[in-house]
């Protein structure tokens, strides 16, 4: 069973889906820890109520990036953490951080990469006239949404939505998406080469992504 890390910063529903997954049985992980820098995050009492190992760390409290990181990171190793898992974390990761963790840290990004990364990947899209857009599943990497991608879904673009409703839909592809790229990892079944991230499923277990 391997441990999972979750960092998040709000509403942390990607996080619950997680969650929701790992209780149905369909997750071959385990959350172990919740991180946020926010400590009003949802993210952070859903942690609780669960009784998670949850850690609120003040970014205020450290004089820069590489040292709020080298707590996390170390937060991270005391639950000898396998896999690390972005869900909503609003800050970028020091060099520090992805080289203790090398293709073990995911990201799910509200759009189809390499189209509109960063902040506002929705708005950034709608405003784009895109007739498509989606979400994408990827290894982080230290380029800002630069990571070997694992899964994508398209989330159709209607001419009435609003940054919200499309967000709406996108989240509903995401919330099944994610814990899916996680049990792939979890289960040994992702393998990097280069840029590409292959997936070698077991034929009888192969379900449609
Ligand atoms: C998600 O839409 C994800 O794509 C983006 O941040 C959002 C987090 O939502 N990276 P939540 O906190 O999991 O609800």
């Amino acid at each position: 069973m391997k441990k999972i890390g979750v960092l998040a910063s709000g509403r942390g529903t990607n996080l619950q889906s997680i969650v929701k997954a790992e209780e149905r049985g369909e997750l071959a992980g385990k959350v172990v820890i919740v991180i946020s820098d926010r400590r009003e995050a949802y993210a952070l009492e859903y942690a609780r109520e669960k009784g998670i190992k949850s850690v609120y760390l003040n970014p205020k409290e450290f004089s820069n990036r590489e040292e709020f990181d080298r707590v996390m990171l170390e937060q991270l190793k005391n639950e000898k953490v396998d896999l690390v898992v972005m869900a909503g974390f609003m800050r970028l990761l020091s060099p520090l951080m992805i080289e203790a963790f090398p293709n073990r840290i995911m990201n799910i990004h509200p759009a189809l990469l390499p189209a509109f990364p960063g902040m506002n990947g929705v708005k950034q899209a709608l405003e784009y006239g895109v007739k498509v857009s989606g979400c994408t599943v990827h290894f982080v990497d230290e380029g800002l949404d630069t990571g070997p991608i694992i899964l994508q879904e398209v989330v159709p673009v209607f001419p009435e939505d609003t940054e919200d409703t499309l967000h709406e839909r996108i989240q509903t592809v995401e919330h099944r998406k994610y814990p899916r790229a996680i049990d792939l990892y979890c289960r040994g079944f992702l393998n990097v080469e280069g840029r590409r991230c292959f997936i070698y499923e077991p034929e009888e277990q192969n379900s449609a992504d």
